[in-house]
């Protein structure tokens, strides 16, 4: 199959079929271009962000790309309806969208022709969307970096492309091609991915973030505030060792949510390693250089396809 042929790749307006997953305070419009130029879709992750800064970062990705790129809304945020009036202005031409339900998303955005991609960690969410008006849904495991749900990726995918028909994208423990190929024999037509992007030269990221990240070895990430029901997962660090203190003495949801208040920005702008929140996935592991987000992206679709060319005299 041509890459031409792709749904995701019509859909988006890329060469390859990838999109660079949102990072909060990491994903900038910098990072964003880079991988829009490198021939995937990147994303401006809206986070928290003021609406100065925000419209900042949509205008510097216009002025340094001119490929489709994308913003990610975390509905758990205050700053939705900025995000969405900005997404509306600019007419930013994908949107993502996290940790929510994003019904007033699609409602607004979709008769503006905007294509609409809320992140899912279940069947019945992504089946919601989907009779929403959602034109792809991308279905993240467990093994991801950030806020996650129960499910794996190996679980996620197959059952939401055999639930769904619109194109389902994987996310969450992919890092290299054998990832990228894994994802499609379980039936998604793309990948996003995001702790891989934080290892890329055009990632602002504090070199100790990315140290941190190069260093990870399989068990290094670990799951904290599952008691709070907003479960995240990050590298291993006296941060995380306090917040399983505190869910071990069964501390209330608000004592162990105001631990983490401020602290992705620790460890993204600061480079705290031991008390900033680095967040970042399983597939930690395999990440063990800092290339250009182009190189990365070639790369991926190289391996991929070798594998999927030496499938077929293994099975
Ligand atoms: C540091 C970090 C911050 C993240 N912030 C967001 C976010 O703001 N919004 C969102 O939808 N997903 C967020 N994610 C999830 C990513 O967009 C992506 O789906 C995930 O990293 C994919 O799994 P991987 O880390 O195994 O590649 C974040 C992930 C990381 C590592």
């Amino acid at each position: 199959m041509k890459m031409t042929d792709n749904r995701i790749c019509k859909l988006l307006g890329t060469k390859y079929p990838i999109i660079q997953g949102a990072m909060a305070w990491v994903a900038d419009a910098q990072l964003a271009a880079a991988v829009s130029n490198g021939g995937g879709l990147g994303i401006i992750a809206g986070g928290a962000m003021p609406r100065e800064l925000l419209e900042k970062e949509i205008i510097k990705a216009f002025e340094l790309t001119d490929k489709p790129f994308g913003l990610n809304i975390m509905l758990m945020s205050p700053n939705v309806p900025d995000a969405l009036d900005l997404a509306v202005q600019y007419k930013v031409p994908v949107v993502t969208t996290g940790a929510g339900v994003p019904g007033k998303v699609l409602e607004r955005l979709k008769p503006l022709g905007t294509v609409v991609i809320p992140v899912v960690a279940s069947v019945a969410q992504a089946r919601r969307v989907e009779k929403q008006g959602a034109d792809a849904v991308v279905a993240e495991g467990m093994e991801a970096g950030g806020h996650i749900g129960e499910l794996t990726t190996m679980a996620i995918v197959p059952q939401a492309a055999s639930a769904l028909s619109i194109p389902v994208i994987a996310a969450g423990g992919i890092a290299d091609g054998r990832g990228v190929a894994a994802a499609f024999a379980l039936g998604a037509e793309g990948v996003q991915l995001g702790t891989r992007f934080i290892c890329c030269s055009e990632c602002a990221v504090h070199e100790n973030f990315k140290q941190a990240v190069l260093d990870a070895r399989d068990r290094s990430t670990v799951v904290t505030g599952r008691s709070t029901g907003h479960p995240v997962r990050c590298l291993r660090n006296k941060l995380t060792a306090e917040f399983e203190k505190l869910e071990a003495a069964g501390a209330s949801p608000e004592e162990i949510e105001n631990l983490g208040v401020g602290r992705l920005r620790d460890g993204v702008v600061d480079g705290d390693k031991d008390w900033g929140s680095i967040m970042a996935g399983q597939s930690s592991a395999m990440v063990n250089d800092v290339r250009p987000a182009k190189d990365i992206i070639e790369s991926l679709f190289v391996e991929a396809a070798e594998i999927s060319g030496k499938l077929g005299a293994l099975l």
